[in-house]
């Protein structure tokens, strides 16, 4: 990532028109490089996300002695060194902004023999990490952090580790995922019990590597021992980014959008089905599976839409489209009222605080509570908004530009390049009016 600040300037621009395809899907990239990592063999993959995030984890595996080839227009061969090959890295493990990478790394690393730093960029600095410290430690790990339970962290892995059966505390594919990866390397049986569904990528992937593993409920299982076989990966487009794509669409008249090639794997629609229950015109063209994970073209076209209570059950399956969803529900008709979504807090920024503030700035009647926020739509002004580092932030508020009445400028927008490298030349080439400036 540049160092160099940058800003969005939105002049409005739509209606968003055509057909284009966002970057791969990150989940779903940063397992395809851990579990090739940890496989036997070559695992080829296409379609990966070079995202900020995404590199961060494979310069870590290529730092413990794994080789690969790539990435280079999302394809990488991986030489996969085993679940037992990994090497101590000659210094700490940067994860930059990524929770992904640190969390599911730190489940990795529990296994090993040998210690490991983990450390990140200011925002992951500030994220919680105890939620996974507590169940690795009860696997047998030793993880030191800073005040709090906060990044850097200390991985003193132990290759004896031992099955758990663990009840998640909160809703987390990242912390499911995290112990999953550990109990690779653990003597028995190691549970997951979750307290609501959530992406599960992680499972679906380890079948794809010839790991078994099995669901009962709520409760996903694994035993260690085994062995991951290299294979072929095609990562779809990553609904979350689609989502900024899908709520610029449906405000801005005139629009008609095919998004092509998206994962919609079921534990990550929940962005589809808030839009629609609040009168979106979203229609999944094509559907099919691809190695494992169900993919479509989503058609989005203008829609008046009308503000509604948002299910809690849905906020696991939509955690990270909040930031759009609530500029979807600035330019519904009526309330649109969240609850239940505490989690939103813990994010790359605090993304109840941030985006209520922002949305104030436009105009917009919208008012944050402990686990939610209301937001009453009406018309949206211009201004000036922060994105606070939050790649998801500065999306959200470029579309929330295209039906402003006067320009909105969203300044530090270069972490963007985390999750979406080429966003803005996506976003001008599909019809909204966005420059890139030098920050200010
Ligand atoms: C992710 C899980 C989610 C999500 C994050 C990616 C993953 O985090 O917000 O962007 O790849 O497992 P939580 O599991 O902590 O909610």
């Amino acid at each position: 990532m540049t160092d160099r600040k940058i800003d969005y300037l939105v002049h409005g621009g739509g209606p968003l028109r055509g057909r284009i395809r966002v970057p791969g899907d990150k989940s779903i990239s940063h397992r395809a490089v851990m579990f090739g990592a940890l496989a036997e063999g070559e695992t080829r993959v296409t379609g990966l996300l070079e995202g900020e995030d995404v590199l961060a984890t494979l310069g870590a595996f290529r730092a413990m002695g794994m080789r690969a080839e790539g990435p280079a227009d999302g394809q990488l061969l991986i030489h996969g060194v085993g679940l037992r090959g990994l090497r101590a890295p000659a210094e700490a493990i940067d994860c930059g902004n990524s929770g992904t990478s640190m969390r599911l790394l730190a489940g990795i690393l529990s296994g090993q023999p040998f210690s490991t730093t983990l450390t990140g960029d200011a925002s992951l600095r500030r994220r919680p990490m105890n939620r996974v410290i507590t169940p690795l430690s009860e696997m047998g790990s030793r993880i030191e952090a800073a005040e709090n339970g906060r990044p850097p962290l200390q991985v003193h892995g132990n290759a004896q580790l031992r099955g758990i059966h663990y009840a998640l505390p909160v809703a987390s594919a990242q912390v499911k995922s995290a112990v999953l990866l550990a109990g690779l390397f653990a003597d028995g049986e190691t549970c997951v019990t979750e307290p609501a569904p959530t992406r599960d990528h992680t499972e679906r992937m380890l079948h794809g590597f010839g790991y078994p593993i099995r669901r009962e409920g709520q409760t996903v299982c694994l035993r260690g021992g085994g062995r991951l076989h290299g294979t072929t990966i095609q990562v779809p487009a990553d609904i979350s980014s689609a989502a900024f794509f899908m709520v610029g669409a449906l405000i801005c008249p005139d629009s008609d959008l095919v998004l092509e090639h998206v994962g919609v794997n079921p534990t990550r629609t929940g962005i589809i089905e808030i839009l629609t229950r609040m009168g979106g015109r979203i229609d999944l063209l094509n559907l099919r599976e691809v190695g494992g994970e169900p993919v479509a073209d989503i058609h989005v076209r203008s829609s008046r839409l009308t503000g509604i209570r948002i299910p809690e059950k849905l906020v696991p399956l939509a955690i990270d489209e909040f930031p759009a969803i609530f500029v979807a529900a600035a330019c519904a008709e009526g309330e649109t009222v969240l609850t239940g979504a505490e989690e939103l807090r813990v994010k790359e920024s605090d993304r109840i605080a941030v985006m209520a503030d922002g949305l104030q700035r436009l105009g917009v009647d919208a008012r944050p509570t402990a686990d939610g926020m209301v937001i009453r739509g009406g018309p949206i002004g211009g201004g000036e908004v922060e994105s606070h580092t939050d790649h998801r932030i500065a999306m959200a508020f470029s579309m929330a530009g295209l039906v402003a009445r006067e320009p909105v400028r969203i300044h530090d927008c270069r972490h963007v390049a985390t999750s979406f490298p080429g966003y803005a030349e996506l976003a001008r080439s599909a019809g909204l009016s966005l420059s890139v400036e030098e920050g200010r």
